[in-house]
């Protein structure tokens, strides 16, 4: 018997980064820009990501990869790793990401890895408040997911 439980969440697809208001055009642009800053010699994928503080403030994050690859760190935690040392007590309001690599067209907007998603998920817990994603690639499609969490569900949060 049991009973069956649905989980669900919907988003938002702009065909063009033009739809976009000019506060989001602005943290995708910061983006794009930042992935010039990746470091990826191994996969040349080259990920860029903008956090949007509540205070205003836009922390940027790149890949950086290493020779001893686990030691490398995606976009989105460099940036938010970065925002939580140099703005501990801030929370987060969006966080814009975008990709491109040297060796094929990035046609689908990126989407962040499972580590990335647990990063993201503590956050909202421990500010008790969501963060909007921007995901982009090159085609000039944009996905907005309102809640960072909704991409990680179950998420590994015990009370230690
Ligand atoms: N990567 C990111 O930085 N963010 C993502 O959302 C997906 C993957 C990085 C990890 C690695 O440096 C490269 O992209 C893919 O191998």
């Amino acid at each position: 018997m049991g009973k069956k439980k649905t989980y669900s969440f919907s988003y938002h697809v702009y065909q063009s980064f033009d739809e976009l208001r000019a506060a989001d055009q602005k943290l995708v642009k910061s983006a794009i820009d930042a992935t010039r800053n990746s470091y990826s010699p191994y996969s040349g994928f080259q990920v860029g990501a903008a956090l949007l503080l509540e205070n205003g403030q836009i922390i940027t994050g790149t890949n950086q990869e290493n020779t001893a690859f686990p030691s490398g760190l995606c976009a989105e935690r460099t940036a938010m790793f970065a925002a939580g040392n140099q703005f501990p007590d801030v929370p987060y309001t969006a966080l814009a990401v975008a990709a491109k690599s040297v060796k094929f067209p990035v046609t689908e907007p990126v989407q962040p890895c499972g580590a990335c998603r647990q990063v993201m998920s503590q956050h909202e817990i421990k500010f008790n408040k969501s963060f909007r994603l921007l995901l982009y690639g090159e085609s000039g499609e944009v996905w907005e997911i309102e809640k960072a969490s909704a991409l990680l569900p179950f998420s590994f949060h015990p009370k230690l």
